[in-house]
């Protein structure tokens, strides 16, 4: 019995350490998304709709699905080659369906800064 509740206790406290990692950080994304040695992403989007070298990004979480959003942070390029109806899209928006490239060239975003940058992404709307 002493052994079953340990184990209980152990088990709860694998969750809590797990818990940060699940559910993201807003407040951490935001710094993530500022700081020129981290994502740098404000080198070109504004968190606004106001447009940079990218278009601003206020209510980019509703324009994108999770799952192109993932897509296009692990690898930018060849979810711009696809032809994802979101990736079209965004080609036509920005005016460059013929550009084999695209500029936002960040990858492999670490597991905990997405999280934290996706719910900061997320909190970007009216
Ligand atoms: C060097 C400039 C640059 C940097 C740095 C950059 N982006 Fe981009 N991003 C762009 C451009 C430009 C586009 C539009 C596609 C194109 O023209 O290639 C874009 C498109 C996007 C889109 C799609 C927007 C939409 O309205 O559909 C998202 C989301 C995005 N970027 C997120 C990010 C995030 C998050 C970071 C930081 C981790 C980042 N970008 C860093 C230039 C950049």
């Amino acid at each position: 019995m002493r052994s079953f509740s340990a184990l209980l206790t152990f088990s709860f406290l694998l969750w809590l350490a797990s818990a940060p990692l699940a559910w993201g950080d807003a407040a951490k994304g935001a710094e993530y998304f500022q700081n020129p040695e981290q994502g740098n992403c404000q080198s070109c989007h504004y968190p606004d709709s106001r447009r940079l070298a990218g278009p601003g990004l206020k209510g980019v979480t509703q324009r994108h699905s999770e799952e192109w959003l993932e897509m296009f942070f692990k690898d930018p390029q060849k979810t711009w080659k696809s032809d994802h109806p979101e990736t079209l899209e965004l080609k036509e928006r920005v005016r460059k369906t013929r550009v084999p490239v695209t500029v936002c060239r960040k990858q492999n975003i670490a597991a905990e800064n997405y999280q934290n940058l996706m719910d900061y992404l997320k909190s970007l709307q009216d």
